[in-house]
């Protein structure tokens, strides 16, 4: 999938930009503070909903502005959709090709945008629910019935939740639990198979870019006890969970982790190499969406040159060379020429929030 045109309108420094990109590798150039990862920002709520940034959503609007806009041509398997997002603090709105959507996930399904940027090691080392979102994030695209699966788990765990927390008998906690153990059946076989899959593809790629730690496995964590059924671990865990008013055991404790054979654990990992482990991952995951959806998503790379050293940036240039993803690269100078001979090209200054088309 490609996008043609983008529009934005105040997303943090960027008053308005239209950018017309190619289908090949666009890179913008600019000093520190000029806005380019902001564009990437606007580039990955389309796909995301939310920035890769920031928790707080109003940080994103422009000081001063009371909502952001986000327009885009959107072309995959040889049809064209136009996209426009707009969001207040508090409230949301989208379009597709002119009609008003009233659900977001029905934009957020149009377009796929993979990012490496220098908070991804959070991947690696941050918190499961990362893990789980990355993870969540494929299925959405990949499974036709994850959005209401996902959205029956999570109701079921809100109401036995409530039901913990007021007291309530077990005959009423039994209907919730079935309802849990129900959608969870089908998010714990699509999570083990998704990463199953993934597996294979992060084990390729580490041999390129992470040599020297080894093998690499990627182990998935369900959220309950091995060898267990989740009803009866529910059942089990009953009097504790009334003792806590939550749920302890479930999809939503899941996670997954990558081990390396010379680094078993993640403390084990330097700085940079928590980096090139994110980075295999997400690009192992834009891989397998082609191989499951048949297109590359978009990728964006944040600064690349100040989170990889030389020989790791050539290694992912290389890569890019090979693979048929539209590519948004950003960094305060150009890449190196000789690299990316075979791809098309376009460059952007960036500069006080304005995006000038240099090439
Ligand atoms: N809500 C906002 N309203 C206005 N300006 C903002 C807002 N949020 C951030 N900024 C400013 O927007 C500018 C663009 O930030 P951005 O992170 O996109 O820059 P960048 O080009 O990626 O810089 P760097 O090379 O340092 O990563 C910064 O100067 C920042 O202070
Ligand atoms: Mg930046």
């Amino acid at each position: 999938m490609e996008l043609g045109v983008l529009r934005i309108a105040n997303v943090r420094n960027v008053a308005a930009a239209e950018i017309v990109l190619c289908s090949g590798v666009n890179e913008f150039v600019g000093p520190n503070g000029a806005g380019k990862t902001s564009l990437l920002e606007a580039t990955y709520m389309l796909s995301h909903g939310r920035s890769f940034r920031s928790v707080k959503r109003e940080s994103l609007i422009r000081l001063g502005s009371g909502s952001l806009d986000v327009f885009t041509e959107v072309r995959r398997s040889g049809r064209v959709r136009r996209l426009g997002l707009s969001r207040t603090k508090s409230d949301w709105a989208a379009r597709m090709d002119g009609r008003e959507v009233l659900a977001i996930a029905e934009l957020l399904r149009e377009v796929a945008v993979v990012c490496f940027e220098p908070g991804s090691h959070a991947l690696i080392s941050g918190g499961a629910e990362e893990r789980r979102h990355f993870v969540d994030w494929a299925l959405f695209h990949v499974e036709h019935g994850y959005v209401d699966v996902a959205r029956n788990y999570r109701r079921a765990l809100r109401q036995r939740n409530a039901l913990l927390r007021a007291g309530r008998g077990d005959a009423e906690l039994d209907i919730w639990d079935a309802e849990l153990v129900r959608n969870a059946v089908n998010l714990d076989k699509w999570r083990s198979n998704y990463l199953d899959k993934l597996s294979q593809l992060v084990n390729q790629l580490s041999v390129n870019f992470l040599p020297e730690l080894g093998a690499s496995s990627l182990s998935y964590v369900r959220g309950w006890g091995v060898g267990l059924e989740l009803g009866e671990a529910l059942r089990e865990r009953r009097q504790r969970d009334r003792e806590r008013g939550h749920t302890s055991a479930g999809p939503h404790r899941a996670d997954w982790r990558l081990s390396f054979e010379n680094a078993p654990e993640r403390e084990h990992l330097s700085r940079g190499q928590e980096k090139l482990s994110a980075m295999i991952c997400l690009l192992a995951q834009a891989t397998l969406y082609e191989q499951q959806l048949g297109e590359w998503p978009i990728l964006c790379l944040d600064d690349l040159a100040s989170e990889l050293d030389t020989d790791h940036q050539q290694r992912v240039l290389q890569w890019l060379e090979e693979v048929d993803a539209q590519v948004l690269v950003t960094g305060t100078s150009a890449l190196p020429k000789p690299q990316l001979l075979r791809r098309q090209r376009a460059m952007f200054h960036v500069e006080q929030g304005s995006v000038v088309t240099l090439l």
